[in-house]
């Protein structure tokens, strides 16, 4: 497996150009399965999972193609409704092709994704919605085997998710927008990712409305139709380079985004002793001494995003004072902590909350990334504090999320470098 050689230690200073948000291509990659003509979608970002959806997609015997940043498809010659374990396995938002395939093939056969480090990650929200609208649905063998009900359509209905799910959302306003009648749907997730994918229904010929609210009401069409579209930014890349300027009294500008995208975000930063300055598609943030501790819980948007936290925990590890941090979305989501008290943060962890103690400085050490967003907090505190060199093992998860990370960490002034296995 790669590693990263990180020398501590460097103030992470520069511009760094954002991605489309890969929280955002994923299901957006998944409702073009629904367009009966060929859609364009711009800004995907070069990823490991979208490379892994697309292959899925493609195993349908649906044409998708890539070209640089920009995904076309058609789902002209679609041979089949079914998506392995194998692929699902290694990518968990591949339910999201459930949805769509239900809605408008009236069948899917989609493996049930595996937990992950952070969770077991349950689909039951969105299995409970398609029963809801008339489907069967069985799980045998590790698979989801969904039947329209006769006549093969879905039908419209009335919907309250028990918490609020993103991935929940996401599945079902797609199937609900080819659904026969109306869809009334309570307690939905707000992300900018789930507005995105919303956005790009219409522009298909969907009719959605309270879009960004946590009700959305989706009239049902018989046809949608392709489209050209743009991935919305990287809010949590954003705050993931933004969050380096923290650490090492930097100054980083991020282009290509948008402040609307992480408020909460920005507001914590400020309280650290930031200074965030904004237009309409950039954000630049500085400090010139150690943050402030903070306290923060996580929360659906519009609170603190749950793949910011271990971001933030990062630089409460070099605040001049006491952090509360309390995890409120996944049940297992501290795996960073032991890896950043291994480079001398003091962290204690009881149940979903953890205290962090801000020290000086950290101390370069061998560290293993667990999942995507820990792997990026422990390489922002390696290469932004750390003296000395700092191995990091495991780094595909970076791989997963991270668009050209090695390239955008160096033009902030990070030494880094790739040791390939
Ligand atoms: C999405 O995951 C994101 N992934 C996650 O980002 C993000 O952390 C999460 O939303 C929360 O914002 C993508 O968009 C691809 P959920 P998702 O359904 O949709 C429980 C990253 O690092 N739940 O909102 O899987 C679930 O266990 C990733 O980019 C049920 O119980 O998250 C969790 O505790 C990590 N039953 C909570 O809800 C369900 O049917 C929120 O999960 C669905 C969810």
């Amino acid at each position: 497996m790669d590693q990263f050689l990180i020398k501590g230690s460097s103030r992470i200073a520069g511009e760094v150009t954002i991605s489309g948000a890969k929280n955002a291509a994923l299901p957006l990659l998944a409702a073009m399965i629904l367009a009966k003509t060929p859609t364009t979608l711009h800004n995907v970002p070069l990823l490991q999972d979208v490379r892994t959806l697309i292959k899925l997609i493609s195993g349908m015997g649906i044409v998708i193609q890539r070209e640089g940043a920009t995904v076309t498809c058609n789902t002209k010659t679609i041979d089949s409704y079914y998506a392995p374990y194998e692929l699902v396995r290694t990518m968990r938002a591949s339910i999201l092709v459930l949805g769509p395939l239900l809605a408008r093939f009236g069948e899917a056969e989609v493996s049930l994704p595996g937990g992950c480090a952070i969770g077991s990650r349950p689909v039951d929200q969105h299995l409970k919605a398609f029963e809801a609208m008339g489907a069967t649905i069985k799980v045998e063998n590790g698979y989801v085997k969904a039947q329209a009900p006769k006549g093969g359509r879905l039908i419209g209905c009335d919907f309250t998710f028990d918490m609020v799910t993103v991935g929940g959302t996401e599945n079902v306003i797609m199937a609900a927008a080819l659904a026969k009648g109306t869809t009334r749907l309570e307690n939905c997730a707000r992300e900018p990712e789930v507005v995105d994918l919303a956005n790009m229904l219409v522009a298909m010929g969907a009719k959605i409305s309270g879009i960004g609210t946590a009700n959305m009401t989706i009239e049902g069409v018989d046809e949608l139709y392709g489209c050209e579209y743009s991935v919305v930014a990287d809010r949590i890349e954003t705050g993931s380079y933004l969050a380096g300027a923290l650490m090492t009294c930097g100054d980083v500008l991020t282009k290509n985004t948008s402040p609307q995208l992480l408020h909460p975000v920005l507001k914590k930063f400020e309280a650290m002793g930031a200074t965030i300055s904004s237009g309409e598609d950039w954000i630049r943030a500085k400090i010139d001494k150690r943050p402030q501790p903070v306290d923060i819980r996580t929360q659906p948007h519009p609170g603190f995003p749950t793949d910011m936290q271990a971001q933030l925990m990062a630089i409460c590890c070099l605040a001049d004072g006491t952090s509360t941090i309390i995890e409120n979305i996944f049940e297992n989501r501290y795996m960073h902590v032991p890896e950043l008290k291994r480079l001398g943060a003091n962290i204690k962890v009881d149940g979903h909350t953890a205290i962090v103690k801000g020290v000086e400085k950290f101390t370069a050490a061998p560290v293993m990334a667990t999942d995507l967003r820990a792997s990026m907090s422990l390489v922002m505190a390696a290469a932004a504090a750390a003296e000395g060199e700092s191995l990091i093992d495991r780094i595909y998860h970076i791989d997963r999320g991270y668009e050209d990370v090695e390239n955008k960490l160096r033009g902030l002034g990070v030494n880094i470098e790739r040791i390939k296995a």
